[in-house]
């Protein structure tokens, strides 16, 4: 079996070599693709792909028609709407995610964000502390645990909207649940995104939302660009100048937002949540290892396309 690891973001070493160690063991040849830029080199190398792993890389039709002997794509992390599953799908290729893999590191980014933001990004001025105030968690999945158990550490109020998490499951976690979105927002002093890039969510966090947020309000966005209503943020943060919005992946009107509230806004250059060791090795051997159970025991536990 060849297994392809076509990471343009490339995992630490340290978990490219566990990946390797898991495929070794079951007889397994890995082929690494790292920074290869162009998706036609991606293309290229999938040709005599039998497996994939990946990360934020685009798997479309592209991909599929170029590699006839695919029959498995492991995207080592959450997130999958990177992967046409569709296409998947009708050329017989099972989906796969690694879930709660590396939902610690980018629950503890999600904190680094906040702090800069009510440090006034760092600017020498006076800033506020985060004890005390409401997080609203939106999305309460592996993610939005996390960052959930972290925000007691730090003495915060927390809240979540999650429509497909029952209330109980959240009381019992110390997490006061709330019955929609528009509640989440008006209640929070901080919102930390963690919903996935849907049709339903793209788009979804606009300025009717975020502008519901109290004085000195703070969004944090960990999750995807494409949920971000990008121009009805834009106009919001120009009445509302005391909103504030760090993002760990950046608009596609970054220039705009730079621009226009250099003290409000941050954005990292490169999406930096799940770039840990520890995120690496985990969602990376995970990954070898589902790809493994696959094709020895037909294991499709995580499978995400029909
Ligand atoms: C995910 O969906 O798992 C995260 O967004 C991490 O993405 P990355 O592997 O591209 O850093």
């Amino acid at each position: 079996m060849q297994v392809l690891v076509a990471t343009d973001k490339p995992f630490a070493p340290v978990a490219v070599k566990g990946i390797k160690d898991v495929l070794d063991k079951a007889g397994y040849e890995m082929v690494l693709l790292e920074k290869y830029g162009d998706k036609s080199v991606f293309a290229k190398a999938a040709a005599t792909a039998d497996a994939i792993i990946i990360r934020s890389d685009v798997v479309d039709e592209q991909i599929f028609s170029a590699a006839p002997n695919l029959k498995i794509v492991v995207r080592a992390g959450a997130g999958y709407d990177n992967v046409d599953l569709e296409a998947a799908t009708q050329h017989g290729v099972c989906v796969m995610n690694t879930p709660g893999q590396n939902s610690n590191a980018v629950a503890e980014l999600a904190f680094g964000l906040m702090v800069y933001a009510v440090r006034n990004l760092y600017n020498g001025t006076s800033g506020t502390e985060l004890k005390g105030k409401k997080l609203g968690i939106h999305a309460y999945g592996n993610v939005g645990r996390n960052v959930a158990r972290i925000a007691k550490g730090f003495g915060m109020e927390v809240y979540a909207y999650d429509a497909y998490v029952p209330a109980n499951v959240m009381k019992q976690e110390g997490v006061n649940p709330v019955a929609t979105a528009e509640e989440l927002y008006s209640t929070c002093d901080v919102v930390s995104l963690h919903i996935p890039a849907t049709a339903e969510t793209k788009n979804s966090i606009n300025a009717a939302l975020v502008g519901k947020m109290p004085k000195n309000g703070v969004l944090i966005n960990t999750a995807r660009k494409e949920v971000i209503d990008e121009t009805s943020l834009l106009v919001l943060m120009e009445t509302r100048t005391d909103l504030k919005y760090m993002t760990d992946v950046m608009p596609a009107a970054d220039a705009k937002f730079t621009e226009k509230f250099p003290d409000r806004y941050f954005a990292t250059p490169k999406k930096m949540g799940a770039q840990t060791a520890e995120a690496n090795i985990n969602a990376g051997i995970a990954a070898a290892r589902q790809i493994v159970d696959f094709f020895e025991n037909g294991n499709e536990k995580f499978r995400v396309n029909k």
